[in-house]
Parts: C-alpha cells; sequence; structure tokens
C-alpha cells in the first residue's frame, strides 16, 4: 500500500465521533472519498437531511463543515457491505459501552460491535484493506480484531490482505470541531509502516507533522484509557477539594487559581461542578480496573476505581444537600432543574449528572420542572426512566401525583416558566444563557424562602444576593465565622 492509494474511506458508526471527524476530514482532504454508514436508519437520515438544524449531533461549527463536504466527498449511508467493499482504508468507530450482563459486568468494555464491524470487514472488504480503530477499546483488542481479520487471508481470498491501525479520538463534545481542526496530538499505533504513512498522510492535509505521533499498537490503545482517566481523575481531585472547601470556608475557585498557575499543574480541568458525566470518563476507567484486576494488578485497580466512586459520591452529596437546605424535604415542592446535558454545546446526555440528581430527587417526591436548549423531552424521559406529566396549571393547587409524594417531571421551554412557582433552582449544565440570567426578575417567581444551587459556578452571588435568594455554590464555604 502507497500513500497515494488511499482514495477511499468508509467509516462505520455515524455516532458523535464517526459523524463529526469524518466530515471534518472530507471537509479537509477533498482529493478522498468519504462514507460514513451506520445500520440506525433514523440516525442516517438525519445525517442526510437537507435541514441543518436536523443533524443528529449537535456541535458548534458541525453545520457549516456538513454544508461544505456533503455531496461533494462525503456521503452518509445504510449500505454498509458497498461502502466496506468500496474503501481501502475502513474506521470503526460504533459504541463500546460497558458491559450490563455477563463475564466482567458493570465494568468491562461490551465489544460485541467492534467485533461484529471486524468480521463484516473480514468478510465483504476487498483487495488491501487498512483497519483503523477509532472507537476506544482496551488494551489488546487489535489482537483479536487481526485474527478475525487473518482468518479472511490466504487461499479463496482473492488476494485479500488486512493492516489494523489504532487511532484513538481526543475530541471533546461540545468543542468536537475545533479539537478535530486543530488537534492537541494525532495517535496512530500499528506495526505496518506503510498503513501508518497511509494514516498520517491523510491526517497531514491539516495537522503538523510534529503533532502525528506514532507508537506501537498497545501503547495507542492505552495512551486512550490513559488520557481519560487522568481527565476523570483532575475532576475528582478539584470535587474532592471542593467538599473541603464547603466544610472549612475556603472557595475552590480560589483554590483551583492558586494552584492552576503551577506549571506542573496547568489551569484546566480544575472546574469544580456536579461530577463528570459524559458517555467515556466512567466507562473508560472502569475498562481500566477491570483490566488491571485482570492482569493482576489490584492495588491499581482500586485507586483508578476511587475516581469513580468520588464521582458518583459527589452527585448523591449534591441532591442529599438541595433536601437539607430544603428543610429536610422536598416531597410535592416544585424544583427548577436548568440544564440536562452533561455538559453545555451538546445534545447528549449520557451519564449526565444531572440524571442521577434528578432521579434522587424525584425519589425524594419532587416536582421536577427541567430545562435544556437542546435535549429532548423523549431522551429525558429514556434517562429518568419516567414519561414526563403535563405542565401544571400555575394556578391550580398541587396535583394529585404532588399530594401523594410521587415524584414526577416535565419539559419547559424557557427559564422563567421553569423556575416559577419554585422552592429551588438547581444549575447543573452550565449553558452560556445561565451565566446571564436577571436573578432580580426572577425572584418574585419563586416561592419564598428560595435557594438557588449552582453546582456549575456560573451564577453571580451578589446578584443572587441583591435578589434576595440565597445560594449554594459548589466549593464555596463562604465565611466559617459568620455562615
Ligand atoms: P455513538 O453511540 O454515538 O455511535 C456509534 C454508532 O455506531 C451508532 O450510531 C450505532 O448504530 C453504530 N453501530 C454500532 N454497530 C454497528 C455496526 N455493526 N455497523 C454499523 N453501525 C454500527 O458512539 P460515539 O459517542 O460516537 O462513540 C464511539 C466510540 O468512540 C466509543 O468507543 C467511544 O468510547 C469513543 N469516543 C467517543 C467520544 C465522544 O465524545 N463521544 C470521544 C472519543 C472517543
Ligand atoms: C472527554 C475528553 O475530554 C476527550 O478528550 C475524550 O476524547 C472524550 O472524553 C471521550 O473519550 O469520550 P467529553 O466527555 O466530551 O470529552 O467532555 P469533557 O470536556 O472532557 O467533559 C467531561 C465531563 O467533565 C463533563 O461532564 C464536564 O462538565 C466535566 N468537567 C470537565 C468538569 O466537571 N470540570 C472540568 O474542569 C472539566
Amino acid at each position: 500500500m502507497t500513500l497515494s492509494s488511499v482514495r477511499s474511506i468508509c467509516c462505520i458508526g455515524a455516532g458523535y465521533v464517526g459523524g463529526p471527524t469524518m466530515a471534518v476530514i472530507a471537509d479537509r482532504c477533498p482529493d478522498l472519498h468519504v462514507t460514513v454508514v451506520d445500520l440506525n436508519e433514523q440516525r442516517i437520515a438525519a445525517w442526510n437531511d437537507s435541514d441543518l438544524s436536523k443533524l443528529p449531533v449537535y456541535e458548534p461549527g458541525l453545520d457549516a463543515v456538513v454544508e461544505r463536504a456533503r455531496g461533494r466527498n462525503l456521503s452518509f449511508s445504510t449500505a454498509v457491505d458497498e461502502a466496506i467493499a468500496a474503501a481501502d482504508m475502513v474506521f470503526i468507530s460504533v459504541n463500546t459501552p460497558t458491559k450490563t450482563k455477563g463475564l466482567g459486568a458493570g465494568q468491562a468494555s461490551d465489544l460485541r460491535w467492534v467485533e461484529a464491524c471486524a468480521r463484516q470487514v473480514a468478510k465483504v472488504a476487498t483487495a488491501h484493506t487498512i483497519v483503523v480503530e477509532k472507537s476506544t477499546l482496551p488494551v489488546r483488542t487489535a489482537q483479536a480484531i487481526k485474527e478475525i481479520l487473518a482468518s479472511a487471508q490466504g487461499e479463496g481470498s482473492d488476494g485479500r490482505t488486512f493492516s489494523v491501525l489504532s487511532n484513538p479520538e481526543f475530541l471533546a463534545e461540545g468543542t468536537a470541531i475545533s479539537d478535530l481542526e486543530g488537534p492537541d496530538r494525532v495517535l496512530i499505533g500499528g506495526e505496518d509502516a506503510a498503513a501508518i504513512d497511509a494514516l498520517a498522510a491523510v491526517y497531514a492535509h491539516w495537522v503538523p507533522q510534529e503533532k502525528i505521533l506514532r507508537t506501537n499498537l498497545w501503547s495507542s490503545e492505552l495512551s486512550k484509557l490513559t488520557a481519560n482517566a487522568f481527565l476523570a481523575q483532575r475532576i475528582s481531585s478539584i470535587n474532592s477539594i471542593a467538599a473541603f472547601c464547603e466544610a472549612t470556608g475556603a472557595d475552590v475557585r480560589e483554590v483551583a487559581r492558586a494552584i492552576g498557575t503551577d506549571s506542573r499543574i496547568g489551569p484546566k480541568f480544575l472546574q469544580a461542578g456536579p461530577g463528570f458525566g459524559g458517555s467515556c470518563f466512567q466507562k473508560d476507567i472502569l475498562n481500566l480496573v477491570y483490566l488491571c484486576r485482570h492482569f493482576g494488578l489490584p492495588e491499581v485497580a482500586d485507586y483508578w476505581e476511587s475516581v469513580v466512586t468520588l464521582n458518583t459520591w459527589q452527585q448523591h452529596r449534591i441532591s442529599r444537600l438541595v433536601v437539607q437546605k430544603l428543610f429536610g424535604t422536598v416531597t410535592g415542592k416544585r424544583l427548577a432543574v436548568l440544564g440536562f446535558a452533561f455538559k453545555a454545546d451538546t445534545n447528549d446526555t449520557r451519564e449526565a449528572p444531572a440524571i442521577r440528581i434528578c432521579r434522587d430527587l424525584l425519589e425524594e417526591g419532587a416536582q421536577l420542572a427541567i430545562h435544556d436548549p437542546k435535549v429532548e423531552t423523549d431522551q429525558i424521559a429514556r434517562d429518568l426512566h419516567l414519561e414526563a406529566s403535563a405542565v401544571p396549571d400555575p394556578n391550580a393547587g398541587p396535583s394529585r401525583a404532588a399530594l401523594s409524594g410521587e415524584g414526577t417531571w416535565w419539559k419547559t421551554d424557557d427559564v422563567a416558566s421553569t423556575v416559577s412557582g419554585a422552592d429551588a433552582v438547581l444549575i447543573l449544565t452550565e449553558w452560556k444563557q445561565y451565566r446571564q440570567l436577571d436573578w432580580q426578575a426572577l425572584a418574585p417567581l419563586l416561592r419564598q424562602p428560595a435557594w438557588i444551587f449552582d453546582a456549575r459556578s456560573v451564577v453571580d452571588p451578589a446578584a443572587v444576593a441583591t435578589a434576595g435568594l440565597q445560594l449554594w455554590r459548589v466549593g464555596d464555604g463562604g465565611d466559617p465565622i459568620t455562615r
């Protein structure tokens, strides 16, 4: 395989990674044809929708990239076999969630979709095909892929051959397009120098050579798990200190600034909050934990597992704290939840802190009015395992459900109707619009005495105080003398 021979790319999996990544590759490499395939017909239809606001993934800047490349050298299709057969490079970008049953349930990655892809490629690929792991995978998965592909080589295979590379993706949701267009690094792991060169040549269209790192397969696979583990560890570390700040009168924002200016620590990923969400941090750490135990390293496994334990604790801590501040009960009380996505600028709710916090409060019998600018009602219902109730009439008394202590929720379209009649406002996602709220105007809509629980440090404490509202802010110890 020579550099110039990569002409056609197929990406299996049109999700949060496959869609944006391939859109940027197509945009930056007009000489390549890129086809993104998926079994999910609805998802592919949405990627093909002429209305760009209906793309299945919300990412700032994605619509413009798709508009430039789609129909030129980028296509989305359900014709998986045809796209694999036509490609000389196949990316596997399918989901790798935590196993829910069987061996390793609750920790190990479920690799059934990855294996299915490898088998599909083995069956229908033509000539030489470079297979690229884009999904985040347990270290040594490439061995299994190689063995599956090897079974399709040799006699009667029409001269088909394969090379396997690892090329993990480091984009973060909400900044996916800028991360892809200006990555800190691109990592390529492999054994076949020509295949590595071919993939490096794709990225070299826009990524400087010195940012394209080459490693062996296993280092590449493990670097991805390690990067996510280190990032998540920083969040659990700062959240542990946030709780300590609240107990001692320190302020976690001041502590983060003080330590972040040490160039060895650095300022990023020191924002205390409601714990990390997203589809990957928890699953990747649990996978690391599982692998460490498997390889006989229980102390290493325990060390990383504590990062997840602290994160779960932080989420329950916030819901407990809400109940405590509201005189020990939220049964039948209306609470306003601002933000459901796991972070701002995405419609993704996978492992969102809001899920655990809302579930805890529903369990306590709260009535939740939930607002999020991008998350759909159906998604919230799936996450909470509870259908939405009808929006209550503000002039009617408490509903039957409220009186019986049953937790209910409904979705709202604007902040004012969300907070109307509420005893407390919980800010769980740092959407820009929540930074600019007019508390003076909102305060009269709340039932007094009212609380603001700012889990994202987005409000101006002085403005909240002037509006006569009580404030809990993550990691804000206030003054221990006057508290
Ligand atoms: P996703 O669930 O959004 O998308 C995966 C897609 O693969 C789905 O649309 C599914 O229908 C499709 N699929 C599964 N099996 C298939 C098959 N056999 N043939 C065709 N299509 C198939 O997942 P995602 O968020 O894009 O994540 C994909 C991988 O990338 C995961 O391993 C994840 O850990 C990793 N990753 C994710 C992010 C992120 O920000 N979401 C960032 C870096 C890495
Ligand atoms: C993360 C990594 O940042 C990416 O490099 C990686 O590719 C990706 O996981 C993945 O493998 O899926 P993502 O989960 O999209 O990206 O978003 P992050 O910006 O990392 O945020 C994750 C969670 O941590 C969010 O809930 C966010 O609110 C929280 N967070 C982040 C904090 O609480 N504090 C911070 O300082 C930073």
